[in-house]
């Protein structure tokens, strides 16, 4: 059938078969889909590793291209300490924790509460982390917790009063890195342990990091901005952190074998992306529905976003040689700006955020002091309200029976 077609074609021209031209258009029409899908869908990992007994933090596991990752390990054996900020006994957490079970067939999946926008709920988690004697096993920590403001949204402060996206995309890694340093530096010098940051091509296009205390400025604030500027400063601080590990010198005398790697798993179909695109409104939702043809066709499954991060988990070759490479398409690729290298810039960050830090967790310490110190006062003035309501009670309840038994006494 389709050689006497060609033949036709070739002989005769195109005009000579019937609906010929609407054949050719749709047959071409479905040569460009597939190239864009093509292309678009990304390249697969290929890497293999062993990951029966390595345990795996990983930020961000429950959504998007965290959760295809998770799962991904999870498949392969290795235990997944999920850092969420939901309560374990969230009871969509446990359900999502049971299906991740079902789903890889691996029952080491947990979850441990984090909230990324709290450096005091960062605290309380990696310094009970830390505390434990001897220190725990840690082969992996992949950092894919972030968050974004849409276009056209406000300006977000957490709780702790740090602008939201700064805190929960970079100033959050930087204090959990801190604190877990010692507990990474305490690993067996045989065993390859990976730091995975999720990066994001929106760093090249951020302005220029001084020292990070930009972020903090409403003049300079617009959502896209913040989100580049965060990831530009994760990348900085993620190099910095590569030299604060080779500078260790292990007691053994033996190499540290703790290597930074960034991934940026390229533009994909996740909520975050939806929450980007939709702008986190209805309209914009109903109009992501209307044209969902076009995410799907230019944009990559959450699970082709989780395929660099694979390939940064298992590849060997990433488990050798120096630190701080940028992967992505499940490949090794430069740097596109120069400064995410420049020492002067990383440690004003460094010395900033540790300023920081220090600032608003005194500042907490004393609201947290303050807010026991009252609930106190009003738990003692309750009691003794109480204790006084009861000894009147005890003088006027009786009313019943002893009063009235002292009256009718009284009486006689
Ligand atoms: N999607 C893309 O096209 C794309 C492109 C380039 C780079 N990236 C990067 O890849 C990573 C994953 O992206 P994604 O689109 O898959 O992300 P996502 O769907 O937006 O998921 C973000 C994750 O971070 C968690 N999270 C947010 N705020 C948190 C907090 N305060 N405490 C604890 N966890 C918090 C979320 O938990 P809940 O779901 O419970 O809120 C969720 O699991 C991100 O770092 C992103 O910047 C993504």
């Amino acid at each position: 059938m389709p050689l006497p077609f060609i033949g036709e074609i070739l002989f005769n021209g195109v005009p000579s078969i019937p609906s010929s031209w609407t054949i050719l258009k749709v047959v071409l029409a479905i040569v460009v889909v597939g190239l864009i899908k093509w292309l678009s869908t990304g390249a697969s990992n290929t890497s293999e590793r062993q990951m029966h007994g390595k345990i795996v933090m990983i930020t961000g596991g429950t959504s998007g291209i965290g959760a295809a990752t998770a799962l991904g390990l999870a498949e392969r054996g290795a235990q997944i300490v999920l850092l969420v900020h939901q309560s374990p006994k969230d009871i969509f957490l446990v359900d999502y924790i049971e299906d991740l079970r079902e789903r890889s067939g691996n029952e080491l999946i947990y979850a441990e509460q984090v909230d990324l926008s709290s450096l005091y709920s960062i605290r309380q988690f990696a310094t009970k982390w830390i505390d434990n004697a001897p220190p725990r096993r840690l082969d992996m920590i992949i950092l894919c917790g972030s968050t974004l403001t849409p276009p056209g949204k406000p300006r977000a402060l957490t709780d702790e009063g740090i602008e939201e996206t700064w805190m929960v995309n970079y100033l959050a890694n930087f204090h959990l890195l801190s604190i877990l340093s010692p507990a990474i530096r305490a690993q067996p010098p045989d065993r390859d342990i990976r730091i995975i940051f999720a990066n994001c091509s929106s760093y090249m296009r951020s302005p220029p990091i001084k020292d990070g205390s930009e972020a903090m400025k409403k003049k300079e604030w617009s959502p896209s901005n913040s989100y580049a500027r965060s990831k530009l400063a994760l990348t900085i601080f993620g190099q910095a952190f590569q030299k604060h590990l080779d500078a260790y010198k292990r007691p053994d005398g033996l190499p540290m074998n703790a290597r930074v790697i960034f991934v940026d798993p390229g533009y994909s179909r996740t909520p975050g992306m939806r929450r980007w695109l939709t702008r986190g409104t209805l309209w914009g939702l109903g109009l992501y529905i209307v044209m969902w043809q076009n995410a799907w066709l230019f944009l990559k499954s959450s699970e082709g976003g989780a395929q660099s991060f694979l390939y940064a988990a298992m590849e060997a070759t990433l488990g050798r040689g120096a630190g701080g490479k940028m992967i992505k398409e499940c490949q090794e690729v430069n740097y596109a700006r120069t400064d995410v290298k420049d020492e002067k810039i990383a440690k004003a960050l460094w010395e900033n955020s540790e300023k920081l830090i220090e600032m608003v967790e005194r500042e907490e310490a004393v609201k947290r002091a303050l807010q026991k110190k009252e609930r106190e006062e009003l738990e003692k003035s309750q009691g003794s309200k109480q204790s006084v309501g009861t000894s009147s009670a005890t003088e006027s309840g009786p009313e019943t029976k002893n009063s009235k038994s002292r009256k009718q006494k009284r009486g006689k």
